[in-house]
């Protein structure tokens, strides 16, 4: 849709705008409301949180509409069978034998919200890569698989699909996966263009990665945004402490930092335009609402912080971390994720990605020991808020330039403009936390 090389492209740019007027809602809560600033907010929602427990459990009801442009459901899964999408969760996301039909009570979201885009996410990490590779590496295998999501996106009413397959060539795929990924992606933006819909991936950013398994230039033909997905950078699997998604490292050599996983994505040639960009999740012990070992989402995190944690910052990877005794948590907080954001809008990226809207803090618990919080979901707000001073900082250095120099600084041409559009950087939202034992 919107990011197409189509001379529709700068109309639609202005809808975001326009759903100001249309949607009151988009203040509720004050400064946050995604909808203000025109940049890509794209919430993922792992629907599994509603079975966490007590006030972890997180469900439609607990969203804020207002703080996303988009949300990806995740995930739905393949049929290896039949090679067809289909749900992992009935109960959760169908309507049939009296489920609870979170499907169509998404995708029912866009009528009091119109400025929200709805997609369906496929894969993940539980779905591993071998089922996936099979599908792609066949013509006809793939174009039953396309027709199946055809008729689901359609049949729930989503916008658009969101392939989260984790990874091409590699854990168990092959090394044709690569190629056979492009014929995907290829042959779902021809189905997709005849219905309007969106077609996005969540890519792994490790530079070892990025290399066996996406042609960059290729995908970012096909795709209206890619989703770099900047988390687990570091995590207990190497055995040391590190930030789960540092923004920057003092090691010129270190490769593993949000920093530098966006620029090689942009050097491969993905348009900045095209990527969103993703902040954290880790191994080493479990969170109360999460329960997995490593992980903790920023709920469990803020609320174990203000039981007498001591918090520091962290100059070289721009994030905090939290100290107890011989536990240390690395996170985000609302002052990395605004580095983060900043980082993103300066260089142009389409907007900021988050995985996931239900770890944030949604209810307001910390919102007494935060210090700067005002009010439930503080990432989720940082990030809004982030985009609209940032972009409104680019607008008076431009200002100034011009005045300085008594002319605009060089536009670059409208069809070098049009290509950089095409590139969204997903920025995974650092809520997710990487904890390790010392
Ligand atoms: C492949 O799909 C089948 C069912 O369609 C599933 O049982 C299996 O777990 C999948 N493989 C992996 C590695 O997840
Ligand atoms: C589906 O996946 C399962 C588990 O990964 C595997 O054992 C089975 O052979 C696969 N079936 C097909 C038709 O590929
Ligand atoms: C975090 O807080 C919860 C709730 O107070 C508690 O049960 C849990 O043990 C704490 N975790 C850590 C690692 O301190
Ligand atoms: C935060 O402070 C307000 C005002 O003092 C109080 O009403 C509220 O209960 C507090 N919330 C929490 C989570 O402690």
């Amino acid at each position: 849709m919107e990011v197409r090389k189509t001379p529709a492209f700068f109309i639609l740019l202005l809808l975001p705008l326009i759903s100001i007027t249309t949607d009151v809602d988009a203040f509720r809560g004050g400064v946050g409301g995604a909808t203000v600033h025109g940049r890509l907010v794209v919430c993922y929602v792992s629907t599994w949180s509603v079975y966490r427990v007590g006030r972890g459990s997180w469900s439609l009801d607990n969203l804020d509409p207002t703080l996303c442009t988009h949300l990806v459901y995740a995930f739905a899964g393949l049929d290896n069978r039949t090679n067809t999408i289909r749900s992992l969760d009935e109960y959760h996301d169908l309507e049939d034998n009296y489920g609870k039909g979170n499907y169509k009570k998404m995708t029912a979201l866009k009528n009091r919200y119109p400025h929200l885009k709805v997609s369906l996410a496929i894969g993940g990490w539980n779905e591993g890569s071998t089922n996936y590779s099979i599908m792609a590496s066949n013509p006809a295998s793939r174009q039953t698989f396309i027709s199946s999501v055809s008729n689901f996106i359609r049949k729930y009413g989503f916008d658009g699909l969101d392939l989260d397959w984790e990874y091409p060539a590699k854990r168990g795929g092959a090394p044709g996966d690569k190629e056979n990924f492009v014929h995907l992606v290829k042959e779902l933006r021809e189905e997709f263009d005849k219905h309007g819909w969106l077609l996005t991936a969540a890519l792994g950013v490790g530079q070892d990665t990025v290399d066996a398994a996406y042609n960059i230039p290729a995908l970012s033909r096909y795709l209206d945004y890619i989703h770099a997905m900047c988390y687990d950078l570091h995590g207990s699997w190497d055995k040391r402490v590190g930030a789960n998604a540092p923004l920057k490292s003092t090691q010129p050599d270190d490769t593993l930092t949000v920093e530098y996983a966006i620029k090689y994505l942009l050097k491969q040639g993905a348009p900045a335009r095209k990527l969103v960009n993703v902040p954290a999740s880790p191994k080493g012990f479990p969170g109360p609402y999460t329960k997995e070992d490593g992980f903790m989402g920023y709920n469990e995190i803020c609320v174990n912080i203000s039981n007498g944690w001591k918090t520091f910052w962290d100059d070289n990877s721009m994030t905090p971390y939290a100290v107890q005794g011989n536990k240390v948590i690395t996170y985000d907080d609302e002052r990395s994720i605004a580095e983060k954001v900043n980082f993103a809008i300066k260089l142009d990226l389409a907007g900021t990605m988050v995985w996931s809207v239900d770890t944030d803090d949604f209810h307001g618990d910390c919102i007494n020991n935060s210090g700067g919080g005002s009010s439930n979901y503080p990432l989720m707000r940082t990030i809004s808020r982030t985009i609209t001073e940032t972009l409104k900082e680019k607008q008076e250095e431009e200002e100034v330039d011009k005045k300085q120099t008594g002319h605009t600084t060089e536009q670059p041409s409208a069809a070098c403009r049009h290509e950089a559009m095409l590139a969204v950087l997903v920025t995974p939202f650092a809520v997710i936390l990487r904890m390790a034992t010392v």
